[in-house]
This record gives structure tokens, sequence and C-alpha cells, in this order.
């Protein structure tokens, strides 16, 4: 196993690259690596669990050991006549995960290109975007049980999958490490061109289109966007959007007649807390050294030197400007560490 380093910086672990040191660290990469440290451990519960540090407001110390998870490996399992599955390591990077599947000719998961990010991080706050959630293709989860030592496997519907929410993130939030992803992805499903943004970009480009036409318009909608997290600091959507119930939405649409908002489940309404966070003054306004980003205000920024606490009084400042004038409260996505 390699050795636990001390005092060890996240800076460059983090996207939203906020100045972190965390008391311990090491990498993993193999399945006797995670159950000897688990073993030697005193306690794995309090084990910070590190994958692609895309969705993490670091605090300037960690007070515990990290465990950043580096297993590598995909491929494909099955190949049936109706569906292929797939399996891949939670320490792939996913944009290139899911430009390898369409490589292979493996269609499903071309709407989520370009999410930051590992495979590893996908199922716990169940990425979506483009019309299409991860969970839509997951078959099941390899976890390793921080309780008991031991690998085991939860299915589908065990992850208790939500928008950006899972088990992971609710009553099974400490206590395991996913370590392998198994995807089925059915060789019959149509391109989800719902998305009015991909549907109009695929079809200036292609009448015909194909999974890779669809992968390179949703990189093309992203990256005019969304900033690179390589070059600006930020850790995707800062904020969920939030659910409100029939007459509730009602009321805002008579008192804000332009606000978005789509059905979402049964008689509630998601409405864009972009739209709120920009109709609330704060799109490209600063606050420190941090901002909410000038073409998509759902988007916190570190201008650069920012600590989690910036970060934290910017996100209350736009929750309570949001309130005030929507009567809306909106919950950052991030995981706080
Ligand atoms: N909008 C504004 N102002 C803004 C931003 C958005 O008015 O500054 C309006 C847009 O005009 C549009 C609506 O809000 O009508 C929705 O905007 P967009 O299509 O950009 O999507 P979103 O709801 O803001 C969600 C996800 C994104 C995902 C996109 C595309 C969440 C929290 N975010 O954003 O996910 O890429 O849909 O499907 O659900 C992420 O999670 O990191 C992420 C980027």
């Amino acid at each position: 196993m390699v050795p636990i380093k001390s005092q060890f910086p996240l800076d460059q672990l983090n996207t939203l690259q906020l100045k972190s040191v965390a008391d311990s660290y090491i990498e993993i990469k193999t399945e006797e690596d995670l159950k000897q440290l688990w073993q030697t451990s005193e306690r794995p519960l309090n084990w910070f669990i590190l994958g692609g540090g895309s969705n993490l407001v670091l605090s300037e110390r960690i007070p515990g050991l990290v465990v950043h998870i580096g297993n590598k490996g995909r491929a494909l399992l099955i190949d049936e006549p109706s569906a292929w599955t797939v399996e891949a390591c939670a320490g792939e990077n996913w944009h290139e995960f899911v430009q390898w599947t369409l490589s292979q000719n493996i269609h499903g998961l071309e709407n989520l290109s370009l999410i930051p990010g590992t495979v590893g991080a996908a199922p716990i706050q169940n990425i979506g975007a483009y019309g299409v959630e991860v969970k839509d293709v997951i078959e099941s989860v390899t976890c390793f049980d921080l309780r008991t030592g031991a690998f085991c496997e939860l299915s589908n519907s065990a992850c208790q999958f939500a928008y950006r929410d899972s088990y992971f993130k609710q009553q099974g939030a400490g206590r395991f490490v996913v370590w392998k992803v198994r995807f089925k992805f059915s060789k019959g499903s149509p391109l989800q061109l719902s998305y009015g943004d991909v549907r109009r970009e695929v079809e200036a480009q292609n009448q015909n289109p194909t999974a890779i036409d669809v992968a390179q318009a949703v990189i093309r909608i992203r990256e005019s966007k969304l900033p690179n997290p390589n070059i600006i600091g930020n850790a995707g959507s800062f904020f969920k959007n939030p659910i409100v119930n029939e007459s509730q939405f009602a009321d805002l649409k008579k008192q804000h007649p332009r606000i978005v908002g789509h059905p979402y489940l049964q008689n509630q309404f998601k409405l864009a807390a972009g739209w709120l966070i920009e109709n609330s003054g704060w799109k490209g306004r600063r606050l420190g050294p941090v901002g909410m980003y000038e073409k998509q205000a759902l988007v916190l920024v570190n201008h650069g030197g920012a600590t989690a606490s910036d970060v934290w009084k910017l996100a209350q400042a736009v929750c309570e400007d949001v309130l005030k004038k929507f009567n809306v409260t909106i919950e950052p996505e991030p995981i706080r560490w």
C-alpha cells in the first residue's frame, strides 16, 4: 500500500480551486489496498472520500484522512441483441468514459458529455443534463461498505435515486465508497432530443443525427455557457432547481409572468434557479473573490484565491435575495467538507 501523506494540499484536486489542506491523504487504486487501509484505520467511517472534486466545497483544513479513489478500468460486459451492459471503475474520468462508450458504438450517455468529475461520483448526486439522468441507465453500483469492510452491490432501486439525490447522500451518507458502476443501455432507445437547445443545435448540423452528433452538440452548448473548471474555478450548478407545488407556481407566474418552470412529477414544478438568481440581480456580480457566472447565474465561480468562507458568504447572500424577491428557498448542490 502507498504511504499516507500528511498536510496534503487539495487545491488542485477540487474544481472550485479552493485553498485546502488535508491532515492526511492517500490515493487508493486496488481492492486490496482499500481493504488493507480499512483494516488498519481506526475510524473508517470518518474518511473523506474524494473523486474528481467537482461537487465539493472544501474548508481550509480537512481534519482527517482524505481517501482519493483512483481505480481504473472500463469494459463491455454483455452485448446482447437488445442491450449493452458496461462496467466502469469509480476512478475513471466521467467525460472520457462517456466518449469511450460512444467510440464503442454504445449510446445512452451522449447527453451527459462534458460533465466534470468521476464515474464514482455520478450515482451519488445522480448527475443529469439535457433530459437524461444517470439513474435512467445505472443497473447497479458496487460499493465498499465502511461499516463492515466488505464489498456489496446496490441495485438501481436500492440507490433511491431522485433529482440530484440518492441513498448515498441520505441514509447511506458517509457509509459507502462507490467502487464500480454497472450501466445497461437499451439498443432500441431513441436519441433524447426533448431539450430545445440540444434539438436545435443537432438539427442545424444534421437531419439524421447519431449519438456522436448529440454528444458534440451538448459539448458545444456546455462550452458556450459553462465555465471550464481548468480555467476558472467552479463546481457546475451551485444550487439545485427548487421544486414548488402547482398553486405556488401559479402565484409566482401571476407576479412574475416570465418566470421559468417545468412540470415535475405529480402536481409539482421545477423552477430554473438560474432565472431566479439572475432576476435577483446576481448574474455576473461578485462578492469578494467569488461571483455568480456572467453567462449562467447558477454557477458560482472563484475568480482567484477564494476560501470556503467566501463561497458560503456569497451563497447565503444569493439565497437571501432570492427568498426576499420570490419567497422561494434555493439549496446549494455541492457537498460541504
Ligand atoms: N436561466 C436564466 N438565467 C441564467 C441561467 C438560466 O434565465 O443565468 C434560464 C434559462 O433561460 C433557461 C432555464 O433557466 O430557460 C434553464 O437553464 P439551463 O438550460 O442552463 O439549465 P439549468 O436548469 O440552469 C440544469 C442543470 C445543469 C444541466 C442543465 C441542462 C441543475 C441544478 N442544473 O441547469 O447541470 O447542465 O440543466 O440540462 O439541475 C450541474 O449540475 O452542474 C449542471 C450544470
